[in-house]
């Protein structure tokens, strides 16, 4: 049965701990969680000891070192190492980002590497992410029109139009923000979270969508937007720098100020 995690759950028993066979002088210790659904009854964290000189600057390195040399079942997912594919992102101390542009040297002391908080873990570090996925798909993310496309030409924007959806297009769907939301924690079933709703507040932005007050009688909704109490967590937790909680609020603003 999956488990479902908060960053500091107390179930989570101590594991192994693997130390360096020689004395190393510049070390640290990477606390890491660890947890196969279908072997374990319960989760553990186990301590790998790294030496800094023999490794790269940031988490993602520690976590391939750790899995090239000393323990290769250890799972976690990563592709693009430059914080754009999204999918290295875990709860490093406490806080939501991607292990691959968090740098060791600004971490003090251990390191802890959990799954984000509250999503289902398949295995070790690599979580669930098919709700995250089907809230994402929910917002229809695509542009919408009715009038016909213009003769023998794309469907042009100015530079202040396209400024518009500039921030929220840069989203790598990493989910740091959604799984750092109490709301989204309690109300994951039935609330979007903050990653879809930037995502729709995309497509209201862009001024060659023609669907804006569908898309938000669609939002409308006490639970799909109005479970966000606008404690912005969210945009505090975003490694781009996106700001979804003012994205929603904006969206609320729409909906009362338009005749929907
Ligand atoms: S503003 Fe707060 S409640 Fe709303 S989505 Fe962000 S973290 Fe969740
Ligand atoms: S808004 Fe930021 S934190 Fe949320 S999914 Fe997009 S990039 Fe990640
Ligand atoms: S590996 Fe792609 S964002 Fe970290």
């Amino acid at each position: 049965m999956a488990e479902f995690i908060l960053p500091q759950n107390s179930k989570v028993k101590k594991g192994k701990t693997v130390t360096l066979p020689q004395k190393a002088g510049n070390t640290k210790k990477f606390i890491v969680y660890r947890y196969d659904p279908a072997t374990d009854e319960n989760p553990t964290f186990d301590t790998f000891e790294i030496d800094l000189d023999e490794c790269g600057p940031m988490v993602l390195d520690a976590l391939i070192e750790i899995k090239s040399t000393t323990d290769p079942s250890l799972s976690f997912r990563r592709s693009c190492r430059e914080g754009i594919c999204g999918s290295c992102s875990f709860n490093i101390n406490g806080v939501n980002g991607l292990a691959c542009t968090q740098s060791i040297n600004d971490l003090k002391g251990d390191v802890r590497v959990f799954p984000l908080p509250h999503m289902k873990v398949v295995k070790d570090l690599v979580v669930d992410m098919s709700d995250f996925y089907d809230q994402y798909a929910a917002v229809e993310p695509w542009l919408k029109t009715n009038s016909s496309q213009p003769e023998g030409k794309e469907r042009h924007q100015t530079k202040e139009q396209q400024e518009k959806i500039d921030q929220p297009s840069a989203c790598i769907l990493c989910a740091c923000c959604s799984t750092s939301c109490p709301s989204y924690w309690w109300n994951g079933d039935k609330f979007l979270g903050p990653a879809a709703l930037l995502a729709a507040y995309r497509w209201l932005q862009d001024s060659r969508d023609e669907a804006t007050d569908e898309r938000l009688k669609e939002l409308n909704d006490s639970a799909k937007l109005y479970r966000c109490h606008t404690i912005m967590n969210c945009s505090f937790a975003c490694p781009k720098d996106l700001n979804p909680g003012q994205a929603i609020a904006e969206i609320k603003r729409m909906i009362a100020t338009r005749d929907l």
